[in-house]
């Protein structure tokens, strides 16, 4: 059974005390954050946290996220804390920032996924901060099926989990609706392992120059260092195909893409920042942080609309733009038409 606890009007301590019950009992609650849901269990109970990976259909080499609500949290849970991680921590805690830092040994394996790192954020919101507190540091990837698009409203949660975890909590939509920024700190140089809503061009300004891991880019070298990246990523069941180019080119590319594809018989969703004739539409909002909040919830809604493929139009990879890009080429399995 799921118990569906409603939130959308603010924090309940009551409400977030039977929840935290269920966590403390190694049970899985799906919780909102500023960016995305997440599928939440006893970060330090191995039993707990190996429910979250069977409940997602999730390989169990893919590490996840453990949440904290407070700087002495991670004390308990990274074996070094380095300069960069209390800058960073400094500047942008609470918010959507993962590092990556040795871990100590009270941090089970199977939490991160057999390395001897462990990611960390604190997240932006009050229900998720709230939780922590009443209970514990929580372990919580995106409370999506393995594969699936994030969820950025309780109803995707609903979707893909009613039924086979014991609490939901709706907290209405994710403000920021991509996942979080992971910087590796665990290495000899700061690198970027995914971007997100926090954008690269901040975390520079603190710690100087961040290197790029190449996965990021979709080039499948050396995944050692984060495993998710080698797994297939935010698909929907249409297939996804970016265009990308100066934006003159990309409309008339759209257009072209669009009329190619009815011919065939095929049915056409269109998401972007500008209105499209298609057999379905998705408007993403003009301005970067609009794009971001509403990809995902885009993808999944133009997979209910049963379209049989899906053309997005790609934005600047600047800002939350490069969040954007990644998340798009990777729902799009890398088809993407250069107009
Ligand atoms: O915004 C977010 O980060 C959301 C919310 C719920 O906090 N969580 C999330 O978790 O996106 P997940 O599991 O979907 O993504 C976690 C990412 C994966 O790419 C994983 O490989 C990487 O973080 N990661 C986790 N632990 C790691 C570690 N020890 N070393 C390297 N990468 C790690
Ligand atoms: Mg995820």
């Amino acid at each position: 059974m799921t118990v569906v606890i409603n939130m959308r009007d603010g924090m309940d301590g009551r409400k977030i005390k039977i929840a935290a019950k269920f966590i403390l009992e190694g049970k899985l609650v799906a919780f909102p954050t500023e960016t995305v849901y997440g599928l939440g269990a006893d970060a330090l109970n191995e039993e707990a946290a190996r429910r979250i990976f069977e409940a997602k259909g999730r390989p169990a080499d893919n590490p996840l996220i453990v949440h904290i609500a407070d700087f002495d949290d991670l004390k308990k849970l990274a074996r070094e804390i380095p300069d960069e991680a209390r800058l960073l921590a400094e500047k942008f805690w609470p918010g959507p920032l993962t590092v990556v830092l040795p871990k100590k040994e009270e941090v089970p394996t199977v939490t991160t996924g057999g390395l001897d790192t462990v990611a960390v954020r604190m997240p932006a919101h009050p229900i998720a901060l709230a939780l922590i507190r009443a209970s514990t540091p929580i372990a919580a990837p995106s409370a999506n099926i393995s594969g699936k698009p994030s969820p950025t409203l309780a109803e995707h949660v609903i979707d893909d989990f009613y039924g086979k975890i014991e609490c939901i909590i709706d907290g209405g939509e994710t403000k920021i609706g991509v996942e979080s920024t992971v910087v590796d700190l665990s290495g000899e140089k700061p690198t970027l392992l995914r971007p997100g809503g926090l954008p690269l061009e901040e975390i520079e300004k603190v710690i100087g120059e961040v290197e790029i891991h190449p996965a990021v880019r979709g080039k499948l070298v050396d995944v050692a260092r984060s495993p998710g990246m080698k797994y297939k990523h935010y698909s929907p069941n249409a297939q996804v195909i970016v265009v990308e180019g100066p934006r003159e080119n990309v409309r008339k590319k759209i257009e072209e893409l669009v009329k190619e594809y009815r011919k065939k018989g095929l049915r056409v969703g269109v998401m972007a920042t500008e209105q499209y004739d298609a057999d379905e539409f998705f408007h993403l909002g003009t301005s970067e942080e609009e794009v971001a909040r509403n990809l995902f919830k885009a993808l999944r809604e133009l997979d209910k609309r049963r379209v049989d493929i899906i053309i997005a139009e790609g934005i600047e990879e600047r800002g939350l733009g490069f969040a954007v890009m990644n998340r798009l080429r990777k729902a799009a399995g890398y088809r993407i038409v250069w107009a």
